[in-house]
């Protein structure tokens, strides 16, 4: 089969489309006819190797896909073959075909195309995650997302406010603003400003009230998280989700207290290890999120397989718009 490998670590041009043995699913495993996969922020740094988590090299990267199921391990009952699933896994999504955990497989609504599949798996369970399990979100809250037209950010964005909560978007150009409106926004805010750490807290604040906001979804880290921390309202919670700027940003222990914030953490793939059964509830309810109109995938840009050096280059050089997808067939 076709497939994306990496050898050695290093920047994205290292990535070589190779014919590779196709695998095959053990037990409880599920074997995909891939027919899409996107891409994503953590693929990056999987490929650079400055990801935690890193495979044994040769590989496969990709942790996001769509297809149809081909063939079901011993002792799979979630999923049978013929199924059009989305499914995660730590890597191998960049092929034309690959083998999953059953838990990590989800039946994709009959309306939705691969593509969208491929580009509402990971980033729309993490924004989920953050929102509803680590946070808290209720109707009638306010949300702070960073990086709000990126993968993880505009999931956020369409999230919360299909939880009934109120949206403040940060986005370094006028083309994310539109985006991030376009998806739902109640404000805009920019990050690409003089004095962001003064100048966020007063947009926020002219947005929703000097209270600020209940909830900050930061996937972006750096210079934005620290801005963001100064817009938090009184008891408000923080979901660190990412350092997408490159920079981890450190907490002062007395801002904690004296605001009586919570800083949180999120890592999306230990849930899916440890909890299957709240994953499956959380993906259920962005299905029916999707089916009801709530939510809808951006789709920026799709390429096929051989021009995964454009795919992968869209997402490092901080141009994605919603989601980059690689597609199987040419
Ligand atoms: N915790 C988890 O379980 C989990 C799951 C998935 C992803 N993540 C993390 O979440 C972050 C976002 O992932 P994603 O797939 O949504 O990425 P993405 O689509 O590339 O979006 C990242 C956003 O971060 C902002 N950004 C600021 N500085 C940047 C820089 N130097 N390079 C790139 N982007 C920069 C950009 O927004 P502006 O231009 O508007 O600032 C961009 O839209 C990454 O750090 C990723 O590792 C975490």
């Amino acid at each position: 089969m076709r497939a994306l490998v990496v050898s050695e670590h290093g920047p994205i041009e290292n990535v070589a489309l190779a014919d590779v043995p196709a695998p095959h699913p053990g037990p409880g495993e599920v074997l995909i006819d891939v027919r899409a996969a996107s891409v994503n922020f953590p693929d990056i740094l999987v490929i650079n190797g400055t990801y935690q988590k890193l495979p044994a090299r040769p590989f496969v990267p990709g942790k996001d896909l769509s297809g149809v199921v081909a063939a079901v391990g011993e002792g799979v009952t979630l999923v049978k073959a013929g199924e059009r699933v989305m499914a995660q896994t730590e890597h191998g999504a960049y092929a034309e075909r690959c083998v999953v955990p059953e838990q990590n497989c989800f039946a994709m609504p009959a309306r939705m195309s691969f593509e969208e599949g491929a580009a509402m798996g990971l980033v729309y369970l993490t924004a989920h995650f953050a929102l509803v399990e680590r946070a808290g979100c209720k109707a009638g809250e306010t949300v702070l997302v960073t990086g709000a037209a990126g993968g993880v950010g505009l999931a956020a964005v369409q999230v919360a406010k299909a939880l009934g909560a109120g949206v403040v978007a940060a986005v370094s150009s006028a083309e994310k603003a539109a985006v991030a409106k376009a998806s739902g926004a109640d404000h805009v805010v920019r990050t690409d400003v003089p004095d962001l750490r003064e100048a966020l807290r007063r947009e926020v604040f002219d947005a929703v009230g000097r209270r600020g906001v209940d909830i900050v979804v930061d996937p972006v880290g750096g210079d934005v998280f620290d801005a963001s921390l100064r817009a938090v309202a009184w008891c408000g919670r923080v979901v660190i989700v990412g350092f997408a700027a490159g920079r981890i940003p450190e907490v002062k222990a007395g801002l904690i207290l004296v605001k009586n914030i919570s800083v949180i953490g999120l890592q999306i793939s230990d849930y899916r290890d440890r909890e299957p059964a709240k994953v499956r509830r959380a993906q259920a309810e962005l299905c029916a999120f999707y089916e009801q109109g709530k939510v809808q995938p951006r789709v920026m840009a799709r390429f096929p397989l051989r021009e995964h050096g454009a795919a992968l280059a869209a997402v490092r050089d901080r141009k994605a718009l919603g989601k980059v997808v690689l597609v199987m067939q040419d």
